[in-house]
């Protein structure tokens, strides 16, 4: 039982590669890996720290971990490790017996050794950044499913000013074009038709001279993967180039993730966002009209920091001009040692930012409907992420998802089914397997 670990994951994409990333380098060191805590010496926690809803729901986790198990060992890793290193440590009633922040899990081997042995008394913990670690020839232990993610830069150097993600996976740094393909070749081997290629700002990937179009080109030319996504990108680096590559290969996605954050410039300008209103829609309606058929999904947050109403119709002006298919939208959280909460205060009522967030949250819906409706009495190839008792469940180009009855039992997750779409809803799409 000694080697025996669990490992749970909260939070983004990144965190949910990373746990593949740790479970690879612990079962290369001898350990193994188990389903549930009650199995396990060790459970680690990948943890989150965007909001504070996700802070709060892994303090629960570990009381009731150490509940139903009084004698395991936690470990936090991922970005609450950084962020909160010495709280952990010193907070007695949560007993953390092990931290390891982002660039650290090359030396969990040791670290859960050191949390084992009674012989040690200090609890162990590495919450280094590195500006080097891109853990390049390390590939993660994927397990089965539809979409396999693929890191291909970590950390961040935008430091926008309400996000604590620079302080948590440090400066940017990208794997080189290589090691990247290699691994998607692997996939490629295993049977995965589709990956998402992941980054805290996936289009800054820089390595030597070679750039994120060189990139994409290279992936979609060299590989037979039938689906290539990327995620999470930033407004600033669209060239021209990069959008007509999109739009000319087959295997790349129509769907682009453009995160707006707010729509006012004085907003932006508090946010460190590096556009205004102007460009963000302008840079839309180039995507818009390089790529026809896109479909475009984005990130908001309303009550930042001295937002009035006045700047949030701002935002809704955004969203009505651009109909998005898809949004993401929270309420501002303020996140310890970023610069939004030492510069400003968190001085947006609870019920303005939940009214504002309603206010989107329905607005939202109607466009998704339209959206989503474009794509009625279209055949599309669905790739299949889930099969329930008498539904397939799946995504086209577009990402949004698919639901079909289940026709016959040959088909199985993973496989690209063309399917004729019947009717819309906000949510996603009803369709029927298409009998050739
Ligand atoms: N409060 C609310 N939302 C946030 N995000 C990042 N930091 C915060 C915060 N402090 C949102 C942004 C980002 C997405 C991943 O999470 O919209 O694009
Ligand atoms: Fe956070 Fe901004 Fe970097 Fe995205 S681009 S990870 S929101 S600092």
């Amino acid at each position: 039982m000694k080697n025996q670990i669990y490992i749970e994951t909260y939070g983004c994409q990144m965190n949910t590669y990373d746990s593949d990333l740790v479970q690879s380098i612990l079962i290369n060191h001898g350990f193994q890996m188990v389903d549930s805590p009650n199995q396990a010496s060790v459970a680690l926690l990948n943890t989150c720290s965007i909001r504070e809803n996700a802070n709060n729901k892994v303090l629960n986790r570990v009381h009731e971990i150490k509940r139903v198990s009084s004698d395991i060992k936690i470990g936090i890793l991922g970005c609450m490790a950084t962020n909160f290193k010495t709280e952990l440590l010193d907070n007695k009633r949560l007993n953390i017996d092990l931290i390891a922040g982002p660039d650290s899990y090359q030396a969990l081997p040791s670290l859960i050794n050191d949390a084992i042995d009674a012989q040690i008394q200090e609890k162990p913990f590495d919450v280094t950044l590195s500006e080097f670690e891109t853990y390049e020839s390390i590939y993660p232990a994927q397990k089965d499913g539809a979409n396999a993610w693929v890191a291909i830069m970590r950390g961040c150097n935008n430091f926008c000013t309400f996000c604590v993600v620079p302080y948590t996976r440090g400066r940017e740094r990208s794997r080189s074009i290589s090691s990247i393909l290699d691994e998607v070749k692997l996939l490629e081997d295993q049977g995965f038709k589709q990956v998402t290629l992941l980054g805290q700002n996936v289009n800054s990937y820089r390595f030597g001279n070679d750039t994120f179009i060189d990139l994409l080109d290279q992936i979609s030319s060299k590989t037979s993967i039938k689906r290539i996504r990327f995620t999470s990108p930033h407004p600033k680096d669209f060239p021209i180039e990069l959008l007509q590559l999109i739009n000319d290969r087959p295997n790349i996605c129509k769907q682009i993730h453009v995160p707006l954050q707010s729509g006012n410039d004085r907003i932006l300008k508090k946010m460190n966002r590096s556009y205004t209103q102007v460009e963000f829609l302008s840079l839309i309606d180039t995507i818009k009209s390089t790529i026809p058929t896109v479909a475009l999904s984005t990130d908001i947050i309303v009550g930042f920091p001295t937002e009035t109403h006045d700047e949030f119709l701002d935002t809704k002006h955004v969203c009505e001009t651009v109909m998005f298919d898809h949004a993401f939208i929270f309420k501002y959280s303020e996140r310890p040692n970023t610069r939004a909460a030492l510069k400003f205060p968190d001085d947006v009522s609870a019920d303005d930012k939940t009214e504002r967030i309603m206010a989107l949250i329905e607005m939202q819906k109607s466009h998704s409907k339209i959206k989503n409706s474009q794509w009625v009495h279209q055949k599309q190839d669905i790739l299949i992420e889930r099969i329930d008792d008498h539904q397939l469940v799946g995504r086209n180009d577009a990402n949004v998802l698919v639901y079909c009855p289940k026709s016959n039992d040959l088909i199985q997750v993973g496989d690209l089914v063309p399917c004729m779409i019947q009717s819309a809803t906000p949510h996603g799409l009803k369709a029927c397997v298409h009998q050739q």
